[in-house]
């Protein structure tokens, strides 16, 4: 993935794309209430490309010789929310990179996870990148989310999937995320779905509601040959 030399994107005045040269669907919830699990769904049935925020944000902390690598790594493991100049300009560089990589045939739809977890990211990147098509908004208490990310803690690796940054994390949530929620619900562009049943029970309720968002599954044409 590309590297952050400049951070320009923020800068700009007008958005780089329209809403209907290239689809933006935000993806938020809780830390651990199943975003990246059903992005992996979605990529395969609606032929979206993932962009988790945080995973851009590890990348570049851990690039070799990245300016923004130790403040990245800080954050992270203390749950604050890097600057948005950084996490905007990483997904740009990204969204950027594989449409060029992708060609004309593809129809430039991203998921874009994590992302915006503060409001002046929300007004950053609508502004100056794209306006987005609508959030999904996956609801889920904090028990069970912290059931998942322990568990996930012993496998993942990540240093931020233990019991103290968990803690930091749920508040920042509740503080500086939710109100991003609550503001694009006041513009009707949440769809909501509670993420508390199995993987499978929540991707269904997703599909539903993105039909009712006229946003179809990818359909194979079997074409019978003599
Ligand atoms: P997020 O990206 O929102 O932090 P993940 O998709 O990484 O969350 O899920 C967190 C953990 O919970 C993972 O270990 C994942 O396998 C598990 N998980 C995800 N969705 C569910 C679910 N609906 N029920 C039970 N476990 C889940
Ligand atoms: O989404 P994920 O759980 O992978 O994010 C991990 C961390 O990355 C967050 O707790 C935060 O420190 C950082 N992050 C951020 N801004 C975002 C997404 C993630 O600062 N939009
Ligand atoms: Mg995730």
């Amino acid at each position: 993935m590309p590297a952050i030399e400049k951070l320009g994107a923020t800068t700009r005045t007008s958005p780089l794309w329209s809403a209907s040269e290239v689809t933006v669907i935000f993806v938020l919830g809780g830390p651990g209430a199943g975003k990246g699990t059903q992005c992996q769904k979605l990529v395969s049935d609606y032929g979206f490309k993932h962009l988790s925020a945080g995973d851009l944000l590890r990348e570049e902390q851990d690039r070799p010789g990245s300016e923004f690598g130790e403040m990245i790594k800080s954050n992270i493991k203390e749950g604050i929310i890097v600057p948005m100049e950084v996490t905007i300009q990483l997904l740009e560089n990204a969204m950027k990179a594989q449409i060029e990589a992708e060609g004309e045939a593809w129809k430039k739809l991203f998921l874009i996870d994590g992302f915006p977890r503060k409001l002046d990211q929300a007004h950053a990147f609508e502004r100056t990148v794209v306006p987005s098509k609508f959030t999904l908004f996956f609801d889920c208490s904090e028990a069970v989310m912290e059931k998942r990310l322990l568990q996930r803690g012993e496998t993942s690796g990540r240093s931020d999937d233990n019991l103290e940054s968990i803690k930091k994390r749920f508040r920042v949530f509740v503080e500086t995320s939710m109100p991003v929620v609550n503001e694009f619900e006041s513009q009707n562009r949440v769809v909501k779905v509670s993420a508390e049943r199995s993987p499978e029970e929540v991707y269904r309720d997703v599909q539903a509601k993105f039909r009712e968002r006229g946003v179809e599954p990818i359909t194979i044409k079997f074409v019978k040959t003599a």
